[in-house]
């Protein structure tokens, strides 16, 4: 299994990734063939200025794309941060290693890019193993007060504590 950068003939094979990832977790009411809204997401962050390629990367084995993880710009106050997210693996895939594998990479890439901090929100018994703490730990408040919770932080080898604040993911994640 090999971890690369995503290339524009990946990107079909990407919404399928994310489709078929999210649709698990799709609300019982949702209609049966409508897609996650992630798929959208990533659709609409390609297309924004809050795009990072180099923090776009596939998962790919036996020439098939299997995982997909991104981050993009996001900012902490005034200050530029990573927003990770979506992560996706296909569901036959899953348990295997893979996620990890992503994550790991991409937090590898942030930190040869000098990033300083990378948020997300996600599932808080998934992402300490990553380095994740608390938000609320680095004086990080959500846009929104129910993400408190899930709201997480992972400081890089540039992070200053002064970066603190509200957090605001790229403008995509607001539209979806
Ligand atoms: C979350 C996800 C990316 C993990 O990928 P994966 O390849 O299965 O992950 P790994 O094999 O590296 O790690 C498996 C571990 O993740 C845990 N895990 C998987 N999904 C989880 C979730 N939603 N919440 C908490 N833990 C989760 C498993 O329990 C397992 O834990 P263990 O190592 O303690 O046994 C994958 O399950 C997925 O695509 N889920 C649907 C989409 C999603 O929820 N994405 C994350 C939110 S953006």
């Amino acid at each position: 299994m090999l971890v690369r950068r995503e290339l524009s003939e990946d990107v079909e094979a990407v919404r399928s990734v994310v489709a078929a990832a999210f649709a698990v977790q799709a609300p019982p009411d949702a209609p049966a063939d409508s897609a996650p809204v992630e798929v959208a997401l990533v659709d609409a962050l390609r297309r924004s200025p809050e795009w990072l390629p180099a923090l776009s990367l596939v998962a790919e084995e036996d020439d098939r794309i299997i995982g997909y993880v991104v981050c993009s710009r996001a900012w902490v106050g005034a200050d530029e941060v990573l927003g990770l997210g979506p992560l996706a693996v296909l569901p036959d895939a899953q348990g295997a290693g893979i996620g990890t594998a992503l994550m790991n990479a991409a937090l590898d890439v942030a930190d040869a890019l000098d990033e300083r901090l990378v948020v997300l929100l996600g599932h808080t018994d998934y992402y300490p193993r990553f380095g994740f703490l608390p938000a609320a730990d680095l004086g990080i408040t959500p846009p929104v007060d129910a993400w408190a919770q899930h709201l997480q932080a992972r400081p890089m080898r540039a992070y200053h504590p002064e970066i603190r604040g509200a957090f605001r993911y790229a403008q995509p994640f607001n539209d979806v």
